[in-house]
């Protein structure tokens, strides 16, 4: 039986069905009365708890055999804080998995994570990295760039604003880089550790087949939704002038504050990372949004 945490997110809800759908047998973490809804009726066993909260996680791994850590916030929220969810959720996952012999432990970082970076997500992430690879579990650690596909926030809020807007709004140049990789794509490279785990241990950074600045994300997904409008570039003196301002001043703005910090840094990997290690080609951008773009 596998064990997934974060199963009721976007990329969660994604690898729950594809699971399914193969057969397997899956236990999740569930803190909602809608994710518990959503699960029952697929029929999946729940574990009532949240990984900040380590008696919740009390035998909740019992028999499990991989666990599957998706959990992760990307901005604070009260007691939501980076540390308390990436870090010290990460440790009492950890620690509960390792406590039950726990044989293969995946953890969802992030492109760029990094312990000395200024953004408080990357530098959380890389700790979170450290904690899984210290535990003597062996693990995997999948290093995403922006995972795009139904349901995604981040499509979502820019199509949004590209519909109900009368300008499309970019902070700064919109130069800086990005790597989106398609959700099908991330579910087949995860497929692949659940079916050979020994095989992909270690970790991978997971990008799309191309390297596209910001303006190139947001021009493609206009074509494609057939919207095409005038391009304003915000200076981003003028975005960072107040995080509150900003992101009351401009309408669906498709990032929160501390999002705008990272649109100014290239997030990319290798271009050939996933055809390298996981053997095949992922879908090109725009192709991936024609797949699912109304
Ligand atoms: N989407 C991307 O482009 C992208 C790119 C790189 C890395 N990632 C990473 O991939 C992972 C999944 O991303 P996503 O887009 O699917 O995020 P998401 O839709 O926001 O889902 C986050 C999941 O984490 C759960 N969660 C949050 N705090 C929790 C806690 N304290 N205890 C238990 N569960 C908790 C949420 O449960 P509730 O439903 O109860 O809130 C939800 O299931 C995250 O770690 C994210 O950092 C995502």
């Amino acid at each position: 039986m596998i064990f997934i945490a974060g199963a009721s997110g976007f990329v969660g809800g994604h690898l729950i069905d594809a699971l399914l759908k193969g057969g397997y047998k899956l236990r999740c973490l569930a803190r909602s009365e809608k994710a518990k809804q959503l699960f029952k009726e697929k029929g999946i066993e729940i574990v009532h708890g949240d990984i900040t909260e380590p008696e919740t996680l009390e035998g909740a791994l019992n028999g499990i055999g991989l666990v599957i850590h998706l959990v992760g916030i990307i901005q604070e929220k009260g007691s939501a804080t980076f540390q308390k969810v990436h870090i010290e959720g990460t440790k009492n996952l950890v620690e509960e998995a390792r406590r039950v012999g726990v044989k293969h432990f995946f953890y969802q970082s992030a492109l760029g994570a990094d312990r000395d970076s200024w953004s408080g997500y990357l530098r959380t992430k890389a700790e979170a990295e450290n904690i899984v690879k210290r535990s003597g579990i062996p693990y995997t650690i999948f290093r995403p760039s922006l995972i795009i596909g139904p349901w995604d926030g981040f499509t979502k809020k820019l199509k949004d604003m590209i519909k109900m807007s009368p300008i499309i709004p970019i902070p700064g140049t919109g130069r800086s880089r990005f790597q989106p990789v398609y959700i099908h794509d991330w579910v087949k490279c995860m497929l692949k550790v659940i079916e050979s785990p020994d095989i992909f241990k270690g970790t991978f950074d997971i990008g799309g087949p191309q390297h596209l600045t910001y303006n190139e994300i947001v021009t493609t997904l206009s074509e494609v939704m057939k919207a095409k409008k005038p391009i304003v570039h915000i200076p981003m003196a003028v975005m960072k002038f107040g995080a509150t301002i900003a992101e009351k001043t401009i309408p669906f703005l498709p990032v929160t504050s501390d999002q705008l910090k990272l649109l100014e840094t290239d997030n990319i990997c290798n271009v050939d990372t996933v055809e390298k290690n996981f053997g095949f080609k992922p879908m090109k951008y725009k192709d991936a949004l024609k797949g699912f773009i109304k």
